[in-house]
């Protein structure tokens, strides 16, 4: 059964009001930021799929190899069965890039699923579909646009066996208290025996994981600053993107990678929207996105606080990726 979903105008409403919070929050704090999750626009979105393939980027090769080389290995290590049903949920879905790889075997295993992918993009879902559409024509596909914060209280709606995707490192770009909640709380939706395949960056040497945010075609330079484009469409603001340069750090000790773009000039920035003006010194730095890298020692520290145990740790072949199957218990 193929469902389908718009966008309503209350949905956008309600994201314009969220977008102005959380920039007029992150740009009164004495360390600025602003909020990764809506790089997502719909040029955020072709960027983010452009960094993909970036020779440097090696976050999405690592994984797409397991996903390609080892489906059966996580079909088997999720404990699915063909005959019996299940929902296969994924939050922050994007392209699906690696998810069809896994649909696809899923597919040809005629297991009884629906896939319901959750992202805040409704862009990015509208292509998911289309695609899927086209290439697994047999999938029965339920989109939901929002956020995946959001999403976790409903899980609980039905009793459906069910399995988690969150895959790419998405949960890294969370600090570690937030990540506790935020698996936590999954932990809380799910039922006894549900499953979550979630996907880690692993801690490696800067020499690999810098050029992964910083490439040598400016990609990642200009995926940052669309978000101050994007503020200046929908909030009406006047940054000058010229004058604010991205900026990737790493530090090797705490496993942390983070983006930053830094105002090469004192400027003040003004947002109609919120009939406010920002003041930036020169030099000053923006936080735009934390991409934090795991070991089991952190992943330990973050699961010892939920319901789930790790039942299977999946790696590529040069262990710089891994899916670890959480079973709930
Ligand atoms: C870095 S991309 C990764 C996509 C995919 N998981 C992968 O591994 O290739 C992050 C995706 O999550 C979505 N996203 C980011 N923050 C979100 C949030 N808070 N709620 C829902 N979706 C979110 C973005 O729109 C984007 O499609």
């Amino acid at each position: 059964m193929k469902a389908q979903k718009t966008i309503s105008n209350t949905e956008n409403r309600s994201m314009i009001e969220q977008f102005k919070k959380e920039v007029d929050e992150g740009l009164s704090g004495d360390i600025k930021s602003l909020p990764s999750k809506f790089f997502y626009d719909k040029k955020g979105d072709a960027l983010f799929v452009e960094i993909m393939h970036l020779p440097e980027y090696y976050v999405t090769r690592s994984e797409h190899e397991i996903f390609k080389e080892k489906s059966e290995t996580i079909i088997e290590a999720l404990q699915l069965h063909p005959d019996t049903y299940f929902e296969l949920i994924e939050l922050g879905a994007g392209d699906g890039l690696k998810t069809k790889e896994l649909l696809r075997a899923l597919d040809k295993g005629n297991y009884s699923f629906d896939y319901m992918p959750v992202d805040i993009s409704q862009n990015a879902l509208d292509k998911l579909e289309a695609d899927l559409n086209q290439q697994l024509e047999r999938v029965s596909i339920k989109k939901k646009q929002g956020d995946y914060f959001e999403v976790l209280e409903s899980l609980k709606e039905n009793q459906h066996p069910k399995v988690i995707l969150f895959l790419g490192s998405n949960i890294g770009n969370m600090p570690d208290d937030v990540a506790t909640a935020f698996i936590g709380k999954l932990s809380d939706n799910l039922h006894i025996g549900d499953k979550l395949l979630l996907g880690v960056d692993l801690i490696k040497p800067a020499s690999i994981v810098l050029p992964a945010y910083d490439d040598s075609q400016g990609v990642t330079a200009a995926f940052n600053l669309n978000l101050l484009e994007r503020i200046n469409s929908e909030l009406e603001a006047d940054f000058d993107i010229d004058t604010f340069e991205h900026q990737p750090e790493y530090d090797e000790s705490d496993g942390i990678a983070r983006s930053f773009l830094v105002s090469t000039q004192s400027q003040d920035v003004y947002v109609a929207k919120l009939d406010k003006k920002y003041h930036f010194q020169k030099g000053e730095k923006v936080l735009m996105e934390i991409s934090r890298k795991y070991n089991d020692v952190i992943l330990d520290a973050i699961l010892s606080e939920t319901a789930f145990v790790i039942s299977t740790r999946i790696t590529d072949s040069k262990a710089y990726f891994a899916n670890y199957v959480l079973e709930r218990q």
